[in-house]
Protein backbone atom coordinates (compact mmCIF):
# COMPACT_ATOMS: atom_id res chain seq x y z
CA UNK A 1 0.00 0.00 0.00
CA UNK A 2 1.43 3.59 -0.80
CA UNK A 3 -0.93 6.30 0.11
CA UNK A 4 -3.96 3.90 0.40
CA UNK A 5 -3.09 2.91 -2.90
CA UNK A 6 -2.47 -0.62 -3.77
CA UNK A 7 0.33 -1.31 -5.71
CA UNK A 8 -0.66 -3.31 -8.33
CA UNK A 9 2.55 -5.92 -9.89
CA UNK A 10 3.52 -5.88 -13.61
CA UNK A 11 5.96 -6.65 -15.48
CA UNK A 12 6.83 -8.68 -19.26
CA UNK A 13 7.03 -12.56 -19.61
CA UNK A 14 10.04 -13.99 -21.63
CA UNK A 15 9.80 -16.37 -24.46
CA UNK A 16 13.72 -17.57 -24.06
CA UNK A 17 14.84 -19.58 -27.14
CA UNK A 18 17.81 -20.32 -28.97
CA UNK A 19 17.16 -23.31 -31.16
CA UNK A 20 16.56 -22.76 -35.03
CA UNK A 21 13.12 -24.97 -35.33
CA UNK A 22 9.51 -24.06 -33.76
CA UNK A 23 9.31 -27.54 -33.43
CA UNK A 24 12.19 -27.59 -30.81
CA UNK A 25 10.32 -24.85 -28.66
CA UNK A 26 6.54 -26.64 -29.01
CA UNK A 27 7.68 -30.55 -27.84
CA UNK A 28 9.38 -28.35 -24.94
CA UNK A 29 6.35 -26.95 -24.02
CA UNK A 30 4.08 -30.08 -24.58
CA UNK A 31 6.58 -31.79 -22.26
CA UNK A 32 6.29 -28.99 -19.56
CA UNK A 33 2.57 -29.76 -20.09
CA UNK A 34 2.28 -33.50 -19.80
CA UNK A 35 4.18 -32.81 -16.38
CA UNK A 36 1.77 -31.17 -14.71
CA UNK A 37 -1.51 -32.25 -14.07
CA UNK A 38 -3.59 -31.32 -17.10
CA UNK A 39 -5.73 -34.16 -18.10
CA UNK A 40 -5.26 -33.84 -21.74
CA UNK A 41 -2.54 -31.72 -23.22
CA UNK A 42 -3.15 -33.47 -26.64
CA UNK A 43 -6.13 -32.36 -27.01
CA UNK A 44 -6.29 -29.36 -29.68
CA UNK A 45 -9.11 -27.08 -31.38
CA UNK A 46 -8.54 -27.17 -35.24
CA UNK A 47 -10.05 -25.27 -37.48
CA UNK A 48 -11.21 -25.60 -41.31
CA UNK A 49 -13.04 -23.91 -43.87
CA UNK A 50 -15.35 -24.53 -46.57
CA UNK A 51 -15.61 -23.54 -50.35
CA UNK A 52 -17.72 -21.06 -48.97
CA UNK A 53 -15.72 -19.40 -46.76
CA UNK A 54 -17.70 -21.14 -43.64
CA UNK A 55 -15.01 -21.38 -40.99
CA UNK A 56 -15.68 -23.71 -38.10
CA UNK A 57 -13.47 -25.72 -35.48
CA UNK A 58 -14.12 -28.39 -32.94
CA UNK A 59 -11.42 -30.21 -30.26
CA UNK A 60 -9.49 -33.33 -31.67
CA UNK A 61 -5.85 -34.90 -30.06
CA UNK A 62 -2.16 -35.02 -31.30
CA UNK A 63 -1.56 -38.28 -32.52
CA UNK A 64 1.95 -37.51 -33.73
CA UNK A 65 4.57 -34.78 -34.20
CA UNK A 66 6.24 -35.43 -37.07
CA UNK A 67 9.52 -33.37 -38.64
CA UNK A 68 6.88 -30.75 -40.75
CA UNK A 69 3.66 -31.43 -38.80
CA UNK A 70 1.02 -32.52 -37.09
CA UNK A 71 -1.12 -35.41 -37.34
CA UNK A 72 -4.70 -36.22 -36.33
CA UNK A 73 -7.18 -38.73 -36.73
CA UNK A 74 -10.99 -38.53 -37.78
CA UNK A 75 -13.73 -39.94 -39.52
CA UNK A 76 -13.41 -39.37 -43.53
CA UNK A 77 -17.60 -39.09 -43.71
CA UNK A 78 -17.32 -35.76 -41.24
CA UNK A 79 -17.40 -32.32 -41.80
CA UNK A 80 -13.84 -31.33 -41.47
CA UNK A 81 -12.87 -33.64 -43.97
CA UNK A 82 -15.68 -32.74 -46.30
CA UNK A 83 -14.11 -28.91 -45.71
CA UNK A 84 -10.72 -30.55 -46.74
CA UNK A 85 -11.38 -31.84 -49.31
CA UNK A 86 -12.67 -28.31 -50.27
CA UNK A 87 -10.12 -26.58 -48.82
CA UNK A 88 -6.77 -28.02 -48.02
CA UNK A 89 -5.32 -25.84 -45.10
CA UNK A 90 -6.30 -25.58 -41.17
CA UNK A 91 -5.23 -24.20 -37.87
CA UNK A 92 -4.73 -25.68 -34.78
CA UNK A 93 -4.56 -24.32 -31.08
CA UNK A 94 -3.53 -25.83 -28.62
CA UNK A 95 -4.09 -24.08 -25.01
CA UNK A 96 -1.64 -25.01 -22.00
CA UNK A 97 -3.03 -23.21 -18.59
CA UNK A 98 -1.58 -24.60 -15.54
CA UNK A 99 0.05 -24.18 -12.53
CA UNK A 100 3.78 -24.69 -12.76
CA UNK A 101 6.35 -26.33 -9.92
CA UNK A 102 6.68 -22.81 -8.63
CA UNK A 103 3.41 -21.73 -8.06
CA UNK A 104 3.25 -19.72 -11.13
CA UNK A 105 -0.01 -19.42 -12.98
CA UNK A 106 1.47 -19.90 -16.88
CA UNK A 107 -0.46 -19.16 -20.13
CA UNK A 108 0.86 -20.76 -23.19
CA UNK A 109 -1.12 -21.01 -26.18
CA UNK A 110 0.90 -22.57 -30.19
CA UNK A 111 -1.30 -21.40 -32.69
CA UNK A 112 -0.13 -23.54 -35.76
CA UNK A 113 -1.41 -22.73 -39.71
CA UNK A 114 -0.53 -24.65 -42.58
CA UNK A 115 -1.61 -27.10 -45.65
CA UNK A 116 -3.36 -29.91 -44.62
CA UNK A 117 -2.20 -33.55 -46.04
CA UNK A 118 -4.36 -36.62 -46.08
CA UNK A 119 -2.08 -39.52 -45.64
CA UNK A 120 -2.20 -42.84 -46.84
CA UNK A 121 -3.76 -45.95 -44.74
CA UNK A 122 -0.28 -47.57 -44.44
CA UNK A 123 0.97 -44.01 -42.64
CA UNK A 124 -1.72 -44.53 -39.96
CA UNK A 125 -2.12 -48.24 -39.41
CA UNK A 126 0.18 -48.43 -36.08
CA UNK A 127 -2.04 -45.26 -35.11
CA UNK A 128 -5.21 -47.59 -35.27
CA UNK A 129 -3.92 -50.31 -34.20
CA UNK A 130 -2.86 -48.74 -30.60
CA UNK A 131 -6.08 -47.38 -30.12
CA UNK A 132 -7.98 -48.86 -27.05
CA UNK A 133 -10.92 -50.93 -28.28
CA UNK A 134 -13.74 -48.32 -27.19
CA UNK A 135 -11.99 -46.19 -29.35
CA UNK A 136 -11.90 -48.81 -31.89
CA UNK A 137 -15.45 -49.45 -31.37
CA UNK A 138 -16.24 -45.69 -31.56
CA UNK A 139 -14.83 -45.44 -35.04
CA UNK A 140 -17.04 -48.27 -36.37
CA UNK A 141 -20.16 -47.26 -34.76
CA UNK A 142 -20.52 -43.15 -35.05
CA UNK A 143 -21.10 -41.57 -38.20
CA UNK A 144 -20.01 -37.89 -37.03
CA UNK A 145 -22.83 -35.76 -37.73
CA UNK A 146 -25.26 -38.20 -38.19
CA UNK A 147 -28.88 -37.99 -36.74
CA UNK A 148 -29.60 -41.53 -34.92
CA UNK A 149 -31.46 -42.83 -32.10
CA UNK A 150 -30.20 -43.67 -28.28
CA UNK A 151 -31.60 -47.07 -29.23
CA UNK A 152 -29.93 -47.52 -32.25
CA UNK A 153 -26.60 -46.33 -31.30
CA UNK A 154 -26.97 -48.99 -28.34
CA UNK A 155 -27.95 -51.71 -30.53
CA UNK A 156 -25.07 -50.98 -33.48
CA UNK A 157 -22.72 -50.45 -30.10
CA UNK A 158 -23.99 -54.11 -29.00
CA UNK A 159 -23.35 -55.64 -32.06
CA UNK A 160 -19.96 -54.87 -32.56
CA UNK A 161 -18.80 -55.34 -28.73
CA UNK A 162 -20.47 -58.88 -28.12
CA UNK A 163 -18.09 -60.70 -30.56
CA UNK A 164 -15.00 -58.59 -29.38
CA UNK A 165 -15.75 -59.34 -25.59
CA UNK A 166 -17.24 -62.89 -26.25
CA UNK A 167 -14.63 -64.22 -29.45
CA UNK A 168 -11.19 -62.19 -28.81
CA UNK A 169 -12.98 -60.55 -32.59
CA UNK A 170 -10.01 -57.97 -33.62
CA UNK A 171 -11.98 -55.06 -35.36
CA UNK A 172 -9.87 -53.72 -38.44
CA UNK A 173 -9.33 -50.53 -39.40
CA UNK A 174 -12.73 -49.00 -40.79
CA UNK A 175 -12.44 -47.84 -44.64
CA UNK A 176 -14.02 -44.29 -43.15
CA UNK A 177 -10.77 -44.03 -40.61
CA UNK A 178 -8.07 -41.22 -42.20
CA UNK A 179 -5.47 -39.39 -40.67
CA UNK A 180 -4.46 -35.78 -41.74
CA UNK A 181 -1.10 -33.99 -41.10
CA UNK A 182 -1.15 -30.14 -40.92
CA UNK A 183 2.63 -29.29 -42.44
CA UNK A 184 3.38 -26.05 -40.53
CA UNK A 185 4.27 -23.10 -42.27
CA UNK A 186 3.03 -20.50 -39.09
CA UNK A 187 3.95 -21.42 -35.52
CA UNK A 188 3.06 -18.68 -33.08
CA UNK A 189 3.89 -19.30 -29.52
CA UNK A 190 2.62 -17.22 -26.91
CA UNK A 191 3.26 -17.13 -23.33
CA UNK A 192 2.72 -15.32 -20.05
CA UNK A 193 2.25 -16.06 -16.14
CA UNK A 194 0.30 -14.62 -13.16
CA UNK A 195 0.32 -10.85 -13.81
CA UNK A 196 3.26 -10.39 -16.51
CA UNK A 197 2.08 -9.22 -19.53
CA UNK A 198 2.53 -11.80 -22.17
CA UNK A 199 5.58 -12.59 -25.01
CA UNK A 200 4.98 -13.68 -28.45
CA UNK A 201 7.52 -15.99 -30.91
CA UNK A 202 6.14 -16.25 -34.23
CA UNK A 203 7.69 -18.42 -36.79
CA UNK A 204 7.52 -18.24 -40.65
CA UNK A 205 8.70 -20.61 -42.96
CA UNK A 206 10.66 -19.19 -46.05
CA UNK A 207 8.91 -20.80 -48.62
CA UNK A 208 12.30 -20.71 -50.89
CA UNK A 209 14.94 -22.07 -48.38
CA UNK A 210 12.54 -23.57 -45.93
CA UNK A 211 14.32 -22.46 -43.06
CA UNK A 212 12.44 -20.33 -39.99
CA UNK A 213 12.71 -17.51 -39.10
CA UNK A 214 11.16 -15.83 -36.25
CA UNK A 215 10.85 -12.23 -34.53
CA UNK A 216 8.75 -11.56 -30.84
CA UNK A 217 6.05 -9.75 -31.81
CA UNK A 218 4.43 -9.36 -28.14
CA UNK A 219 0.90 -10.09 -27.00
C1 LIG B 1 -11.31 -33.87 -25.86
C2 LIG B 1 -11.88 -34.23 -27.21
C3 LIG B 1 -11.09 -34.92 -28.10
C4 LIG B 1 -11.59 -35.26 -29.36
N1 LIG B 1 -10.77 -35.91 -30.25
C5 LIG B 1 -11.22 -36.17 -31.49
C6 LIG B 1 -10.33 -36.74 -32.47
O1 LIG B 1 -9.14 -37.01 -32.20
N2 LIG B 1 -10.84 -36.97 -33.71
C7 LIG B 1 -12.13 -36.66 -34.05
O2 LIG B 1 -12.52 -36.90 -35.18
N3 LIG B 1 -12.98 -36.11 -33.16
C8 LIG B 1 -12.56 -35.85 -31.88
N4 LIG B 1 -13.40 -35.25 -30.98
C9 LIG B 1 -14.77 -34.92 -31.40
C10 LIG B 1 -14.77 -33.60 -32.21
O3 LIG B 1 -14.62 -32.50 -31.34
C11 LIG B 1 -16.01 -33.39 -33.07
O4 LIG B 1 -17.17 -33.43 -32.26
C12 LIG B 1 -16.15 -34.45 -34.18
O5 LIG B 1 -14.89 -34.81 -34.71
C13 LIG B 1 -17.03 -33.94 -35.31
O6 LIG B 1 -16.46 -32.77 -35.84
P1 LIG B 1 -16.87 -32.17 -37.31
O7 LIG B 1 -18.35 -32.43 -37.47
O8 LIG B 1 -16.55 -30.72 -37.21
O9 LIG B 1 -16.05 -32.88 -38.32
C14 LIG B 1 -12.93 -34.92 -29.72
C15 LIG B 1 -13.70 -34.18 -28.81
C16 LIG B 1 -13.19 -33.85 -27.58
C17 LIG B 1 -14.04 -33.05 -26.63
Amino acid sequence: MENGKTIEPSGLAQIKFDGDSPFELFQSWRKDAINTDLVLPDALTFATCNGDGKVTARTVRLRRIEPDGFVIMTDRRSRKARDLAEVPSGAMVFLWCYVDDEGRTVNRQVRVEGEVLELQPEQYQDLYDAEPLFCKIRSHICQQGKALTGNEHKRHHDEVYGPCNNEGLELPMPPHFVAYKLVANIMDFYYAYDELIGDRLLFVLDPDTKKWKYNHVYA
